[in-house]
């Protein structure tokens, strides 16, 4: 009889084979060239960033129409959905990066990558600033200027302390994978500094106490991860300390995962009470020092009471703001005056008040949550939008060079389809998932137009963990997330703290 599993095993398994094969071994690619398969001169587009918008956008480009350069100060992607698995060792941090090269290197031209920061822009010039990030006697060297005829912007965003005092000092964050490293190297400090105190003791009692403010996806999944890992791996090892330890969520709104649908939040609020996540709602955090948060809670009457939380770590997990090049950006295009959260965009994802200049992805104020999603998507439009940008062009050339009149009808009627067929972006919402810890997850999915759908549970779990397999950006992630998923149900996870 057909054995439909193992058909479907030996497909997937020859899909994957095939997948790792190409992109081990990448094919030669067109080189650079100054002019166009019709002659005119080749258009230069310069993206600025790495990451899901850069990175997504730069995979469907058809890289062999324009002279395409990446500047990054990280010369990788980051698939930052797994990023809360990784201080605690559930996803290997290398596992969740792709060079960007390797990506580049996937395209049908050659593109130019350099590891550098964008500083400035001149818009009327269209050229760019920018700096190598060494130290400040090297980068004074290696300031460069680049021009471009387009230039896109996907830097993204950076963590927002609000100016609450000691944050920056004293909190870890959860953005880049630095930030995971040393999420990692401070919880295993508290945890063998704690082993020096007697138990009970209140020093212990403070070192052992882990808070993640911010009750968002990136404070729960990580408040989860954490929870998972004292309950499965440092009990193992250090039961009196792990028995000790405390995690505690604030919350400044009187819900977590406000962007989720109600009965998630409830499904979450209950998984957390389960697991003993100690979860402070209603409670917003305006003081940090080494070892206490002041923070203050909204009674019911409506009365203010105020806190002191001794802490050992603390992860701020409290939402985004544009980065410094966005902001500067803004203050020197007159028709962005007044943009708080992002670069304004038109419907075609061009900078407002320029020309050539498109952003996508959280530096670019859209209406849509700052999201991978919607960056990935930004990203695919922009990528089939500059094709059709190129294919303009040829056409204005060949209208240019067309020797009569009714040559000229016929060319001017394939330029107007094929301008009307740069259409505006277009949003398509596919849900949003969480992990929220002890094998758990939940998920708003949405089927189409019509229909969605709200659960949450271990099945759930088994959707979260799909999904996050399928978005990985190529096989050689997909595999080593998998295998990382392997090892930890086999061997647990380690307290090494490297
Ligand atoms: P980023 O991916 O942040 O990339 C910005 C890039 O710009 C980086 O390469 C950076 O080095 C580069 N850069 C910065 N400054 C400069 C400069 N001056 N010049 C040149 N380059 C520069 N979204 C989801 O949809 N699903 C999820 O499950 C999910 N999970 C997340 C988990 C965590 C922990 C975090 C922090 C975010 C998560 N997100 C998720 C949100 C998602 O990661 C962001 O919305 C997404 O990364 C935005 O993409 P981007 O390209 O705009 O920015
Ligand atoms: P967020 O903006 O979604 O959540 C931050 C939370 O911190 C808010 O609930 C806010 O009320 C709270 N907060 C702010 N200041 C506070 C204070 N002083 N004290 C206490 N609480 C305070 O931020 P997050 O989670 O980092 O997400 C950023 C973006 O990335 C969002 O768009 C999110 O959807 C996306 N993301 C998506 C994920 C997923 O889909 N699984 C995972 C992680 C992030």
């Amino acid at each position: 009889p057909l054995d439909i599993g193992a058909i479907g095993t030996v497909l997937a398994t020859t899909w994957m084979g095939a997948s790792i094969y190409r992109e081990a071994n990448p094919r030669n690619q067109k080189p650079q060239t100054p002019l166009t398969a019709a002659g005119a001169e080749k258009k230069s587009i310069v993206i600025l960033g790495s990451g899901w918008g850069a990175a997504s956008m730069l995979k469907d480009l058809d890289t062999s129409l324009y002279n395409v350069t990446v500047v990054s100060p990280r010369s990788y992607f980051l698939f930052t959905p797994l990023l809360p698995s990784a201080p605690t060792g559930t996803i290997e941090a290398r596992s969740i990066v792709e060079p960007i090269r390797s990506i580049a290197k996937r395209t049908p031209a050659e593109v130019t990558y350099i590891e550098a920061d964008a500083t400035d822009v001149d818009v009327t010039k269209n050229t760019l600033k920018i700096k190598f990030p060494g130290s400040s006697a090297d980068a004074q060297e290696l300031v460069k200027e680049l021009k471009y005829d387009y230039l896109v912007v996907a830097v993204g965003a950076q963590p927002s302390t609000f100016n609450i005092p000691g944050v920056a000092e004293h909190a870890c964050f959860l953005k880049e994978l630095p930030d995971a490293i040393q999420v990692r190297k401070r919880f295993l400090e508290c945890v063998e500094k704690a082993s020096l105190y007697p138990e009970g003791s209140e020093e212990r009692k403070r070192l052992l106490h882990f808070v993640v403010v911010g009750g968002g996806p990136t404070g729960v999944e990580f408040a989860g991860e954490l929870k998972d890992y004292v309950d499965e791996d440092l009990t193992k090892w250090m039961p009196s300390i792990a028995k000790e330890v405390q995690v505690t969520l604030i919350e400044a709104l009187p819900n977590v995962l406000n962007s989720f649908s109600k009965s998630l939040w409830t499904y979450a609020q209950k998984t957390f009470a389960e697991n003993n996540i100690e979860l402070i709602l209603n409670t917003a955090v305006n003081k940090v020092t080494t070892t206490t948060i002041t923070a203050s809670t909204k009674k019911k009457d409506g009365s203010v009471e105020q806190k002191e939380i001794p802490y050992g770590m603390l992860v701020w997990a409290a939402g985004i703001r544009p980065a410094n090049f966005t902001n500067h950006l803004i203050s020197k295009i007159e028709a962005q005056a007044g943009a708080r959260r992002g670069l304004l965009v038109d419907e075609n994802l061009k900078v407002k008040g320029t020309e050539n200049v498109y952003a996508i992805g959280d530096c670019a104020f859209t209406g849509h949550p700052p999201t991978g999603q919607v960056a990935h998507q930004e990203g695919h439009y922009l990528a089939s939008t500059f094709a059709k940008m190129a294919a303009i062009d040829d056409l204005q050339s060949e209208l240019a060079r067309a020797s009569n009149s009714d040559e000229r009808a016929k060319v001017q009627a394939r330029l107007d389809a094929a301008l009307a067929n740069v259409k505006p972006f277009k949003y398509n919402h596919l849900g949003s998932l969480s992990y929220v810890g002890g094998e758990k997850a939940v998920a708003d999915l949405v089927w189409g137009s019509f229909s969605s759908t709200s659960t949450g549970g271990a099945f759930t779990y088994l959707i979260w963990r799909s999904s996050y397999i399928a978005m990985c950006i190529s096989a050689r992630m997909r595999a080593l997330v998998a295998a990382d998923w392997l090892k930890v149900s086999l061997f647990g996870r380690d307290l090494t703290n490297e």
